[in-house]
């Protein structure tokens, strides 16, 4: 692609782009296969940086670094500038998706584009969740925590193992996400619940944020059936003096929540069991959900949809579809039950492929009638996708 030559469909693309972008539709842009040899890939992202929201452009080299640059104006010229510079875009966001190809040959391929515009023609859209650029420079945890050196997590200088790497980017990474919703729990006698808990790194996370970081006035229940675990987190917990944490061994099928849970977190529950931790959540009127979904396999098993066989007989994209399908269920259930809902990235894919993270917050004035609507949406899809249970 050259500059010099005025193509229709990119001109079309930034002008979609910046109205996305101004109508905060836009998720991420990512633009590969770039004409400069030395580059990977390109990422534009929203991002709120000082308290404006501007377009962050993340450059993957060759040479393993990551140049970072902020758009704050001139967007069409800038998008302009990048999308001719590169043979494949990518375009993401609450109205639909997008993808512009152009072949060495120059032919060009354009999916996607025309549903957007139709949206956009609509006003049809969420509002895009925006991260704040805290990603590197205000990481929650710095490594050095007593409680991550007692779990193994950090050797005694406080440097993070290797082997550990990824599991302290997902708690604080997770953490940043519970600094996100702060502001919708109560100020004092904050109610916690961590279902699944496992070896509980992130729950003794998130105790370190609430008391440490937050000094707040909390209770915390850490909740999962293996007895060694819990035994152990317990003995831990209370040799640190976290006596604001419980541990209980027990199926959370059968746990009777005693107080309201103002928040409940949970980390890679596995298959069904992250739905039994959002029904125990929701069931109880829970104010904020934070879940990170595990394996899935229930609807893998049961998938018997027809008009899905073209995908479903292609076995690596059955689990593709059934992973995507099981998380959209989990959402539209919550919705159909009060919740304001989004499914966003924890971290880099390529840390884990368990990645997405489901946040619920229980809206104050739900629409009741919109609530039966959904509830009947999420049966009819359910059977559509499995038939007769
Ligand atoms: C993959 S581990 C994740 C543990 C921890 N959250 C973490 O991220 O390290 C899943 C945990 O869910 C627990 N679990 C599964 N089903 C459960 C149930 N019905 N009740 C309580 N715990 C359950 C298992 O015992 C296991 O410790």
């Amino acid at each position: 692609m050259r500059k010099n030559i005025v193509y229709e469909s990119v001109e079309t693309l930034c002008d979609v782009c910046v109205e996305l972008f101004e109508k905060k539709f836009l998720q991420k842009i990512v633009l590969s296969k770039p004409i400069m040899e030395d580059e990977i890939k390109s990422v534009i992202t929203p991002k709120i940086i000082s308290g404006t929201i501007v377009l962050q452009v993340e450059t993957f080299s060759k040479d393993n670094k990551v140049y970072h640059q902020n758009i704050r104006d001139n967007y069409r010229m800038e998008f302009r500038d990048l999308f001719y510079r590169h043979y494949q875009i990518n375009v993401m966001s609450t109205v639909g998706n997008c993808q512009y190809m152009f072949s060495k040959k120059g032919k060009e391929t354009f999916i996607g584009c025309h549903k957007i515009k139709e949206n956009l023609k609509k006003g049809i859209g969420e509002e895009a969740f925006v991260q704040k650029n805290n990603r590197t420079k205000n990481y929650i945890l710095l490594g050095g925590e007593d409680f991550l050196k007692k779990l193994g997590i950090s050797d005694d200088t406080g440097r993070v193992r290797d082997r550990m790497q990824s599991k302290f980017r997902q708690i604080n990474k997770f953490l940043e996400y519970v600094d996100s919703i702060a502001d919708k729990l109560p100020e004092d006698n904050i109610n916690i619940y961590d279902l699944c808990c496992g070896k509980s790194y992130l729950s003794f996370a998130v105790y370190h944020y609430f008391k440490f970081y937050k000094k707040k006035n909390f209770k915390m229940i850490c909740i999962d059936l293996k007895a060694d675990v819990i035994e152990y987190c317990s003995n831990l917990a209370s040799r640190m003096g976290f006596d604001e944490m419980e541990f209980i061994c027990m199926d959370i099928n059968e746990y009777e929540m005693v107080n309201k849970p103002d928040l409940v977190i949970s980390l890679h529950a596995c298959d069904i069991a992250t739905d039994i931790v959002l029904n125990k959540a929701s069931s109880n009127g829970a104010g904020v959900i934070l879940s990170t979904p595990c394996c899935h396999h229930e609807l893998n098993q049961k998938i018997k949809c027809a008009p899905l066989s073209f995908i479903t007989k292609h076995s690596m994209l059955r689990q593709k579809l059934c992973d995507a399908a099981t998380d959209a269920l989990r959402l539209l259930k919550l919705e159909s039950e009060g919740y304001e809902v989004a499914a966003m990235e924890l971290i880099d894919p390529e840390d884990t492929p368990k990645n997405i993270i489901i946040k619920a917050i229980k809206k104050e004035n739900p629409n009741l009638e919109r609530m039966d609507k959904l509830k009947e949406r999420y049966i009819l899809t359910r059977k559509f996708l499995i038939g007769e249970e």
